[in-house]
């Protein structure tokens, strides 16, 4: 049986061996921090960069960034302007719902300084889900909540319940429902090699065109009938032809050298119950390191995840290139991608914005826009503007899906 003595022996050789592992794995730490990449250099200005829909809170943002304030609160106070609009109807109160007509919302935070981050995915009935990340992140061991386990921990953490569908999204979802419920997200997606992709048609021929317009005219029929308003009509049969991903995505750095970054949703419109896009997955939708920069994605969740998009750009950056360069690269690789299927990429939209330690900034798009309507994002470092996006193709994407299935035949009467 060992002794009193024998035990508080054991335990100061124990205490001794294990304070000299620590001491050793120290000094192996230093090393490897003296070794490591790193962009030395911090911004000239604070600066905030984000997806074009950022221009409405980008002032809040620079506020709390010039008054000496937290990176990640700019970027969050960016994102909640959006998440409160009604009107934006890809984020927050207002989003458009699931194909059971339930909004589900996604986001994910990362804070450079503290080098922490927080996620949650399908989370309904919580508007702010930007804070509620960042909740996650401060109070829990976690970095990501799922589901009602998040919405459950949002409640604890005094976050309403909020019904988040408004009347308008309502009815948009209802005019889906009417016209192109047929046309939905099951079966194989754009990039299963069983999924058809129509041939190239430079120019529609003229009887398509008629049938595209008796489609219009008998969907705006519809609209009318369900009580949207004229002049949101046209939008709205939009949505339902051309499911959109929207988001906002928001990276904020200061003259500290302090970085951070945050990504919110409400995803894909018409997506299947439980459906988590990129936004919510630190890596893809946001990603944040204090010694390199901070990146984020609006548009297609589902090409996103597959390139680890934001983890990517951020890692290009480690490697040497620049804001531009990095977006571009994890482009191509979508690009590559669908080697065999080229013409998939037509339906496929896809936008990085990038934000360097050293406030070197890009936005790169997989489509520019036009010369007339070229794709924008928004930029504050003392000045608020739009900047246009680099393209990698001209021209604007074709929304997946595609077409409907039967190119002349949805649920017409
Ligand atoms: N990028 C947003 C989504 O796909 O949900």
């Amino acid at each position: 049986m060992s002794s009193r003595r024998d035990f508080i022996a054991g335990t100061i050789i124990g205490s001794v061996a294990l304070g000299l592992e620590a001491q050793t794995t120290r000094v192996q730490a230093t090393q490897a921090a003296k070794t490591y990449t790193w962009i030395g250099a911090a911004p000239r200005k604070n600066i905030i960069i984000s997806s074009a829909n950022g221009i409405h809170g980008i002032d809040k943002g620079y506020e709390i960034l010039s008054s000496g304030g937290d990176t990640l609160d700019a970027a969050i106070a960016v994102g909640k302007v959006q998440e409160d609009d009604p009107n934006d109807d890809s984020v927050g109160y207002g989003g458009l719902p699931n194909e059971d007509g339930v909004v589900e919302l996604d986001s994910c935070c990362m804070h450079g300084p503290t080098r922490m981050a927080g996620s949650v995915g399908g989370v309904r009935n919580i508007k702010n889900v930007s804070l509620l990340a960042q909740a996650v992140m401060q109070h829990t061991a976690h970095v990501m909540l799922v589901g009602q386990g998040a919405e459950k921990f949002g409640y604890a953490m005094g976050f309403p319940k909020e019904n988040l569908l408004t009347d308008r999204s309502r009815k948009v979802w209802l005019l889906w429902k009417e016209t192109m419920s047929n046309q939905d997200w099951w079966g194989p997606g754009l990039a299963d090699p069983r999924y058809p992709v129509p041939p190239d048609t430079p120019a529609m021929p003229t009887s398509s065109a008629e049938v595209w317009q008796q489609r219009i005219d008998w969907m705006t029929e519809k609209a009318a009938r369900l009580g949207i308003e004229p002049e949101f009509r046209m939008a709205a049969i939009e949505r339902v032809l051309n499911p959109p991903t929207g988001t906002i995505h928001v990276s904020a750095a200061n003259t500290k050298g302090e970085i951070s970054g945050m990504t919110t949703t409400s995803g894909l419109a018409w997506k299947l119950a439980g459906r988590c896009g990129d936004s919510p997955i630190i890596g893809a939708g946001c990603y944040t390191d204090p010694d390199i920069g901070s990146a984020g994605a609006t548009g297609s969740g589902e090409e996103n995840i597959k390139v680890a998009g934001a983890h990517t750009i951020i890692e290009n950056m480690r490697h040497g290139m620049s804001a531009k360069e990095a977006g571009l690269d994890v482009l191509r690789r979508i690009v590559h991608a669908y080697e065999k299927f080229p013409t998939k990429l037509r339906y496929i939209s896809m936008k990085y914005y990038i934000l360097r330690r050293d406030g070197d900034y890009a936005g790169v798009s997989m489509w520019g826009g036009t010369p007339e309507k070229p794709a924008k994002f928004a930029v504050h470092d003392g000045a608020k503007r739009l900047e246009n996006l680099v393209g990698l193709y001209p021209g604007n994407p074709l929304t997946f899906p595609p077409q409907p299935k039967d190119p002349y035949k949805i649920n017409t009467p």
